[in-house]
């Protein structure tokens, strides 16, 4: 990759190609417990912008900039109560959308509070999540129609970690469909019965999957298949959608994944994940399982924080395992597993230092299709992905008959995300 081309990439700020076409979608915040009515405020970082979230008293969501327009006080220490939070210092109040209601130390015949206008940002909440659009006003599209964000919010979980990496250095993994039998691998080799868990015993014994994206307006299906039984091909099919959207398909008819990866700054990103099931609402099994981070995508989290248990400064070891003698050994979780793959990198690798391969066919067309869009807004264009129907696909696997030629066909109508299309048969 080019040295402009990785600077365009990694740009988050206000006038950069990639800030500016980051901010023509919702952004995933916080999470909506995250927020209490008249509670704490919750500082957060998204896209280098350091702002503040709280609840007011009538239970509506305000995203400030966290530094006060009167001398740039955080607003975190701010007294948020009676329908809006005054800042600490000298009092100033403002209302969830940056309207200023009060200020206390100036006299009332200055009317000055009219004038002020605390930079502010929409927000809605669905499904667990705060979004908010960090955009021109005008050009704000409606919110993507992704299965996660459309059924009942009894059928979806959603968790949120802190990951000390660029969001596209992390989302890479999930678009990577290589790398499974080789950084899990390990893991999958201990299942207990193979021959019950066959799609495992396909992920580790192919190692040579066969790619074939197909291109939408939101962003790319992506079929993987693997040699399975002498008659059958395994085929994982899941989704990268714009402008940080991911799925994972999980074996059997349980809940499915995806990812939100939101970039906090060039080094970290909030990484926000959703099981949802299409058809019913989550048992309280499964729920227990994601909020214990015992499952295989939401992670354990130091009580309080949004950091994982498991990280670098433990080397992301899970206490459980068995003595080893080689760091990877001891790395158990595929979520953790995955975190410290693409944390092992640095917090921002210099991309113009890889070397891009044949399996890195995918990658290689996202990071296009970022560029193209972001270069698209820059000349003054709507970027592709503010359709909300764009989104309606879900991820799916299955082990499918070797005389298949066209994955979509064979595979039908179930990856659109209509409750009765849902079917996954391995
Ligand atoms: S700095 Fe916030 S009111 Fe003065
Ligand atoms: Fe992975």
């Amino acid at each position: 990759m080019r040295r402009e081309e990785h600077e365009l990439l990694s740009g988050l700020a206000p006038g950069t190609p990639m800030g500016d076409l980051l901010r023509r979608y919702w952004t995933a915040a916080v999470l909506s417990r995250e927020l209490e009515a008249d509670g704490a405020p919750v500082r957060v970082t998204l896209l280098g912008e350091d702002l503040v979230a709280f609840r007011d008293s009538k239970g509506r969501v305000g995203l400030l900039d966290e530094h006060c327009a009167h001398r740039g006080a955080s607003l975190y220490f701010g007294k948020n109560m009676n329908g809006g939070l005054s800042c600490w210092y000298h009092g100033w109040k403002y209302d969830v959308d940056g309207k200023c209601l009060d200020q206390p130390n100036e006299p009332p015949q200055t009317r000055f509070c009219d004038r002020v206008k605390h930079t502010a940002y929409p927000c809605i909440e669905r499904n667990g999540v705060v979004w908010t659009y960090m955009g021109p006003p005008d050009k704000k599209p409606e919110m993507p129609a992704l299965e996660w964000l459309t059924v009942p919010e009894s059928h979806v979980f959603v968790s949120k970690r802190l990951q000390q990496c660029n969001w596209l250095q992390g989302m890479d993994g999930d678009i990577d469909g290589c790398h499974l039998g080789f950084l899990h691998g390990h893991v999958i080799e201990q299942v207990p019965d193979l021959n019950q868990f066959r799609s495992a015993k396909w992920l580790i014994r192919d190692l040579y999957p066969v790619f074939d994206p197909v291109t939408i307006p939101s962003g790319i299906l992506l079929s993987t298949r693997r040699n399975a039984a002498e008659d059958t091909h395994y085929y994982r099919v899941n989704q990268w959608f714009l402008p940080g959207y991911t799925t994972i398909p999980l074996p059997g008819d349980g809940p499915q994944a995806g990812h939100s990866w939101v970039p906090r700054d060039r080094g970290q990103s909030w990484v926000f994940t959703f099981s949802w099931h299409p058809s019913r609402p989550l048992t309280d099994a499964e729920r227990a399982d994601f909020e214990e981070g015992k499952s295989a995508v939401h992670a354990e989290l130091i009580p309080g924080t949004f950091v994982p248990s498991h990280n670098k400064a433990n080397d992301y070891a899970d206490p459980d395992a068995p003595p080893a003698n080689q760091p990877w050994m001891r790395i158990k979780n595929f979520q953790d597993q995955d975190m410290s793959i693409t944390e092992s990198m640095g917090g921002l690798y210099d991309r113009t230092r890889e070397s891009l391969g044949s399996t890195d066919k995918v990658l290689i067309q996202t990071r296009r299709r970022l560029m193209a869009a972001a270069r698209s807004v820059q000349e003054g264009q709507d970027p592709p992905g503010l359709d909300p129907d764009s989104f309606r696909f879900r991820p799916y696997s299955a082990e499918l008959p070797r005389s298949v030629t066209d994955w979509r066909e064979a595979v039908g109508d179930a990856i659109e995300t209509r409750p009765e299309t849902y079917r996954n048969s391995v």
